[in-house]
């Protein structure tokens, strides 16, 4: 295994829009998974999309774990690790919801997103077979994040308020000031996601 390269926004491969896999199952789009787990893992992150390395091809992997505290939380809110190929998604509903969410290509900044807080996604597995989940909440914010990537879209390009693109040192005080601003406003609910 090898640890990637990951590239940083800027980088036009960032802006393309990624190719699809004729086979799923290939030994290439293998070595590139395991990869892409290795590079993901080393640099902390919990979802990586082959544009971020450089390859333009629709493959994801992402993971949304389960915290502490979070035991009554539904199911769909979870994915364990897993590897998408040739992803797509579908909103169930129209609810948005506003979180924060950082990108291994936009070192050390976070900015809130609004998202489909509901959705179905499908794609292929390693192996081949045909994959169909819902996603609920952070789940489903990590799978619409990681296939933007396949798209040419980062983060910042889906915020619909700039004033709250932060570098994560200063987090903490945007978050302050924005209580006082606001107190108890519910854009902010979200703000411990990520
Ligand atoms: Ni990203």
């Amino acid at each position: 295994m090898t640890l990637l390269k990951i590239a940083r926004m800027g980088h036009p491969v960032l802006l393309k829009t990624a190719e699809v896999i004729a086979d799923p199952t290939s030994r290439d789009v293998g070595r590139l998974l395991e990869n892409m787990v290795e590079t993901m893992e080393d640099a902390t992150g919990i979802g990586l999309a082959a544009p971020q390395v450089y390859e333009g091809k629709r493959v994801i992997i992402f993971k949304s774990p389960r915290e502490r505290g979070e035991e009554e939380a539904a199911d769909s809110d979870f994915s364990p690790l897993t590897a998408l190929i040739n992803p797509e998604f579908d909103p169930l509903d129209d609810e948005l919801a506003v979180g924060w969410e950082g990108c291994l290509s936009i070192p050390g900044m976070t900015g809130a997103v609004p998202r489909y807080s509901r959705i179905v996604y499908r794609g292929y597995a390693p192996n081949g077979e045909a994959v169909e989940r819902e996603a609920t909440n952070f789940h489903a914010r990590v799978v619409q994040h990681e296939i933007d990537h396949l798209d040419g879209v980062l983060f910042p390009m889906r915020m619909t308020d700039l004033s709250m693109l932060t570098f994560n040192e200063e987090l903490k005080n945007f978050m302050e000031y924005a209580m006082e601003q606001d107190a108890g406003a519910d854009d902010h609910a979200d703000a411990d996601e990520e």
